[in-house]
């Protein structure tokens, strides 16, 4: 299943460290070639001798190896060579050394130069993993790009009970082997996007818009592009580039003219995903000429209601269409979430919050939660790619219940 996939494995100096052993062993009997780093820590868990003969590499724990004749690690080229990099067990320690961007072993070193992708599986005792820093840390890292598988609840070495134990090795294989290749799951579905704000023109110059930069159904819509669908990509105005084979993008400025994109393909379409930030109104009257500015005066717009697309989608939704809303609230938000699932015929919503810090228009992160008639299930915050990949497994196994 990996085969020929460059894993870069690395230990921190953890009691977790030793389900590390099963990890490279498992890695490379999936046929990956794992190189493992170890932080001088980590030597007084697991055995280079141990690792080395698992993983079939020698282990690499130092920038000048003793008896290498002065030969160095080049923590450079192994970032390069990987095709992922996975710390687990991951400290505290070494966290906080990988949020401020410490290169005093060749483990952090080797983490700041990569350029492949990071992920990280976190082990560390009950209020260390609660402590508010360490959340910090996490979240900075996820702001970088790393996925964050986690740790599972469970009893702890300390002899506590409660969140800290890293993922079982099956677990982080699970997340590798979905992190490299990803399965067709929508091979010859058909999926419908819509991302970014709307704007309402007053005049040539001038409109109403919001703050949407499209970055949530823009990685959605690159999600369901790796799982193998056929992608309709309505977007507001933004700047986001998405380019792809498979990838059908409709540019569009007014809520009207997303309605008219929508109504021309939302027929032919397996899942409908509409995250866009549409404006709920516009100005009735758009002037031809740049409105000048009378002395004395402050001018009154009046504003028409746009068309609800999702509801309309709603409306007319055929019983084999998967059909997703965004919903962003700062009061009693599951209730009004709900509220919308119900009203706008849903089969699920995605809630974002504006109370969460890190999550919204303008992060890269998101918090969210989805909501369906039956379930109400709080993911804690993330990329917004890790994200449309959470919402994109949500929607195969209910459809996979239904
Ligand atoms: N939506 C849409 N067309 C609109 C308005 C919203 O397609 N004219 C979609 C959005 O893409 C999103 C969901 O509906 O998926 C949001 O629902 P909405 O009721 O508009 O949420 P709010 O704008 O937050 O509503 P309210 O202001 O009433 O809370």
């Amino acid at each position: 299943m990996l085969d020929g996939k460059n894993i870069l494995l690395g230990i921190t100096g953890g009691i977790a460290a030793y389900k590390s052993i099963f990890l490279t062993r498992e890695l490379a009997k999936l046929g990956a070639d794992v190189k493992v780093i170890i932080t001088p820590d980590a030597e007084q868990f697991v055995t280079p001798v141990t690792l080395a003969t698992l993983s079939g590499n020698p282990v690499l724990s130092s920038f000048v190896p003793e008896g290498a004749g002065g030969l160095w690690n080049n923590h450079v080229e192994l970032g390069k060579w990987a095709d992922l990099m996975v710390i687990a067990p991951l400290t505290a320690n070494t966290l906080s050394k990988l949020a401020s961007g410490q290169s005093n072993n060749l483990l952090v070193a080797t983490y700041l130069s990569a350029t492949c992708p990071v992920m990280v599986a976190p082990a560390m005792d009950l209020d260390m993993y609660a402590h508010p820093t360490t959340h910090e840390n996490l979240d900075k890292l996820r702001h970088h790009g790393v996925e964050v598988l986690e740790a599972a609840e469970g009893s702890l070495a300390s002899g506590l009970s409660g969140k800290g134990r890293m993922q079982e090795p099956e677990e982080i294989i699970e997340a590798i082997r979905h992190h490299l290749a990803p399965t067709e799951q929508l091979k010859d579905k058909r999926v419908l996007i819509t991302a970014g704000p709307t704007h309402e023109p007053l005049d040539p110059v001038r409109f109403i818009g919001n703050r949407s930069s499209g970055k949530m159904g823009f990685a959605i819509a690159k999600q369901a592009l790796r799982l193998g669908a056929e992608v309709t990509l309505v977007a507001g105005p933004v700047n986001a580039e998405l380019d792809h084979p498979r990838l059908n993008r409709m540019d569009v400025k007014t809520a009207e003219e997303m309605m008219a994109a929508v109504a021309h393909c939302y027929g032919e379409q397996d899942i409908l995903v509409f995250a866009a930030a549409v404006a709920d109104y516009r100005p009735k009257d758009v002037s031809n000429q740049k409105i000048k500015k009378t002395p004395g005066d402050a001018p009154v717009i009046e504003l028409v209601q746009n068309p609800d697309i999702l509801k309309f989608v709603g409306q007319h939704k055929k019983p084999d269409q998967f059909l997703v809303g965004f919903a962003l609230e700062t009061d009693q938000e599951v209730q009004n979430a709900r509220k919308k699932l119900d009203n706008k015929n849903l089969d699920m919503i995605v809630l974002n919050s504006l109370n969460d810090a890190g999550a919204g228009f303008e992060f890269d992160t998101n918090k969210v939660t989805f909501i369906t008639s039956k379930d109400v299930v709080e993911i804690p915050l993330k990329s917004k790619d890790e994200v449309a990949v959470d919402i994109f497994r949500q929607i195969l196994k209910l459809h996979a219940e239904s």
